[in-house]
């Protein structure tokens, strides 16, 4: 029986996918490099540094700078990515997560968050979400390893007090649901069959995400 729902955030709660690939882009191209939306898909889900690594593999770079260099691009990038979340309120709440998130919360099903963005915390705070997940963020500096690996979704279902197999993961990233079903978790992909073709049940749009349909398809 499903018991709790494990939420990525960028793309899934928010759009704030958007605005990581914007930041991305816009640094990669003061470094000289092209990023589309193609080469994003594989930076979804993936924390700063590492980000940063395949941006500038990606562009042959990536012997070109120091640690301490790197840590400074990560930075500029952060910066811009705070201003575009600077704005966010409860209305940028994508479609049909607010229900979802209240029927969960009337129905007794656990939240929790597992997102790879140290914005997180903020971010819930400004959707004015952050109550349905207090105690139940997944705090991405405490992991050993990131998405792909399961342990973000591991630690995910452990703050709710729930075996993975009693709970459904929700991501918009390949690498993210990769690490749910590595968890041993039902996964639910939001994007393009191509994109989400490993997720165990996918939806184009948020729009689609009822808890009825996602528990429906998790206990058949
Ligand atoms: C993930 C995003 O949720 O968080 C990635 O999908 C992002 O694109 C990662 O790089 C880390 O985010 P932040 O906010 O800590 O830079
Ligand atoms: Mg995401």
């Amino acid at each position: 029986m499903i018991k709790g729902l494990i939420f990525d955030l960028d793309g899934v709660i928010t759009d704030t996918a958007e605005y990581h690939y914007l930041a991305w882009k816009s640094l990669a191209k003061k470094l000289g490099i092209e990023m589309d939306r193609e080469f994003n898909e594989q930076l979804k889900g993936i924390s700063r540094m590492e980000s940063l690594d395949l941006i500038l593999k990606h562009g042959n770079k990536e012997n070109d700078y120091t640690e301490e260099e790197k840590q400074e691009l990560a930075t500029q990038k952060n910066e811009e990515y705070q201003h575009y979340i600077e704005e966010i309120t409860h209305n940028d709440l994508l479609p049909g997560i607010e229900t979802l998130l209240k029927e969960a919360k009337e129905k007794g099903i656990g939240m929790a968050l597992a997102s790879a963005s140290k914005n997180g915390p903020k971010i819930i705070r400004q959707l004015e979400i952050d109550e349905l997940f207090d105690g139940t963020v997944v705090d991405p500096a405490s992991l050993s390893a990131g998405k792909p690996d399961p342990e973000i979704f591991i630690k995910g279902a452990e703050v709710l007090g729930l075996k993975p197999e009693e709970c459904v993961g929700l991501e918009d990233a390949e690498a993210g649901v990769e690490s749910i079903n590595a968890a041993g978790m039902f996964s639910v992909g939001v994007g393009s069959e191509a994109a989400m073709h490993k997720a165990d049940y996918i939806v184009k749009d948020t729009k689609e995400l009822t808890l009825d349909k996602i528990l429906e398809a998790a206990e058949k």
